[in-house]
């Protein structure tokens, strides 16, 4: 058992219950489950230590064994201070790995866990990170830049240099540490062989870190796998979507008018989900070619300043900023309901609702507020604008969710075969194409599919190898 400061969970005798719902996980993660059997008696990640910025669900208790069974020593942390299943993260310390995550989590609260989960009891920190969003990666950026600007002449890094709250917070935890230990995170970096990210946003700030040259470890672009993009953000949130705001509302979906903002890979699994259940959907988009798509499909593209006053429930899928404004919120109907479901908060202007005249929040239940404007009308914002298919359900369900993991797996494990190979510099990769078929390939018996094979003289005829890749790089599924 670990000692107690080694964990932060909400409810320990919880474990039991999230221990039964990983037994059931399991079923539905046949490539999770092929990656232990598989890999488990070589265990290729021994030595390894892993720190995972990620939700701490069910579903990543079950990465999370996987690679502790790969011969990992982990440690682990969620990536929304909403998306904890408080008995998936008991479970996981019952079995002796660190887990610093809870369902409710202030956003101090998230930088500690953040900052614990990245510090084993040695002092030293993760030779390889799952992240998902980049914000283990982002601490551990601004404090090496940080502890250069220190060394140079003394400055500290000054939380009142931001206006964004949550920076406020990370610039004060480097600040505070740096006091401590001014190697801190150059000790990290020294022995950081990498980092694989799960999600869009994360992966664009790291191709942005690549570019301009300040990216201090090699990464692996998980998002882009075929198996994940193309499956988690698009299938994923088709079922986890409308899962997050009926549990939130029990609002009737059919018959209402919905605006999914954005339709990228999420915008396209919301809005099938949302016409399925009967709904008036319609798109709004900024990229010409994703706006045709959804014309495609019957949606009806059109902005929300035309519509503001018609809508009854809208989502934005971006993963930009400023999407749905406090004076959208002012022009709604009475109970608009106001969600997000992309990575980040900023899609929807909270602080701007926070600082309105005269506006009144009340709680209707945790993830579920109404706020009162002046006039009298309210709106139902979930999850407080964070991603609200973890805030007020319970993400993605298992199946899916193994496709994703599947690659995180085999990110780790290639990453850290390959530490002193020269293999990776620090850039962002993908991972082979081959891989990408073979976690399809995985997940096809579970629901009873069967390949046709080619023959040798098809192969040839269309040009690839009889057991793939199947498709050229630039194919788009
Ligand atoms: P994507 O890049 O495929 O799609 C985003 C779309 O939004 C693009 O088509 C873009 O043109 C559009 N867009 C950008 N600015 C816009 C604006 N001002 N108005 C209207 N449309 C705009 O990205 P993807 O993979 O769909 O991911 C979207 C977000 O969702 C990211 O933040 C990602 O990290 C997150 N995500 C969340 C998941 C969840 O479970 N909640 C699962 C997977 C991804």
């Amino acid at each position: 058992t670990l000692p107690p400061s080694e964990y932060k969970v909400a409810d320990m005798s919880l474990a039991e219950y999230g221990r039964k719902e990983m037994d059931i996980a399991e079923i539905e993660m046949p490539g999770l489950m092929a990656c232990r059997e598989e890999m488990g008696t070589k265990k290729p990640l021994t030595g390894a230590k892993v720190m995972g910025s990620l939700h701490m669900t069910i579903q990543t208790a079950v990465l999370i064994e996987t690679l502790k069974e790969l011969g990992a020593d982990l440690r682990w942390c969620s990536c929304n201070i909403f998306s904890t299943q408080d008995h998936a993260a008991a479970a996981v310390v019952a079995e002796g790995t660190s887990v610093f995550a809870w369902k409710g989590e202030s956003l101090e609260e998230y930088w500690w866990c953040t900052e614990r989960a990245l510090t084993w009891e040695d002092g030293s920190g993760p030779d390889i990170i799952v992240d998902d969003g980049g914000d283990a990666t982002l601490l551990i950026h601004e404090g090496f830049k940080s502890e250069i600007a220190y060394e140079k002449d003394g400055t500290l890094p000054d939380p009142n240099s931001t206006d964004n709250a949550e920076f406020k917070i990370v610039l004060q935890t480097i600040r505070d540490g740096l006091s401590k230990n001014p190697k801190r995170w150059h000790n990290v970096v020294d022995k950081l062989v990498g980092v694989s990210e799960e999600t869009t946003t994360g992966v664009h700030r790291l191709i942005e870190r690549a570019r301009e040259g300040s990216l201090l470890c090699p990464a692996i672009n998980v998002n882009d796998c075929v198996t994940k993009s193309k499956f988690d953000n698009v299938y994923g949130c088709r079922h986890s979507l409308p899962d997050g705001i009926m549990r939130a509302t029990d609002v009737m979906l059919a018959g209402k008018t919905i605006m999914i903002c954005g339709y990228g890979d999420v915008g396209k699994g919301s809005a099938q989900a949302m016409k399925a259940a009967g709904a008036r959907c319609l798109v709004a988009e900024i990229d010409p070619i994703c706006a045709l798509q959804a014309t495609m499909e019957g949606f009806q593209v059109a902005t929300l300043d035309d519509y503001v006053k018609e809508i009854d429930i809208i989502i934005t899928t971006t993963g930009n900023k400023g999407i749905v404004t406090v004076d959208h919120m002012a022009k709604m109907k009475n109970n608009a309901i106001v969600g997000n479901i992309g990575h980040f908060d900023n899609e929807i202007d909270i602080a701007g609702l926070e600082s309105y005249k005269g506006i009144k929040k009340i709680e209707v239940k945790p993830q579920v507020h109404r706020w009162v404007f002046p006039d009298g009308h309210g709106i139902i914002m979930l999850a407080e604008g964070r991603l609200l298919n973890l805030g007020c359900a319970t993400g993605h369900p298992s199946f899916v969710m193994s496709c994703s993991f599947t690659n995180q797996t085999l990110a780790q494990v290639e990453l850290w075969e390959n530490r002193s190979s020269g293999k990776y510099e620090n850039n962002v990769y993908i991972l082979p194409k081959v891989l990408d078929e073979k976690v399809a390939r995985l997940h096809l018996k579970h629901l009873n599919a069967k390949l046709t094979e080619l023959s040798p003289e098809q192969a040839e005829y269309i040009g690839v190898k009889a057991d793939g890749p199947f498709k050229p790089e630039s194919y788009r599924y």
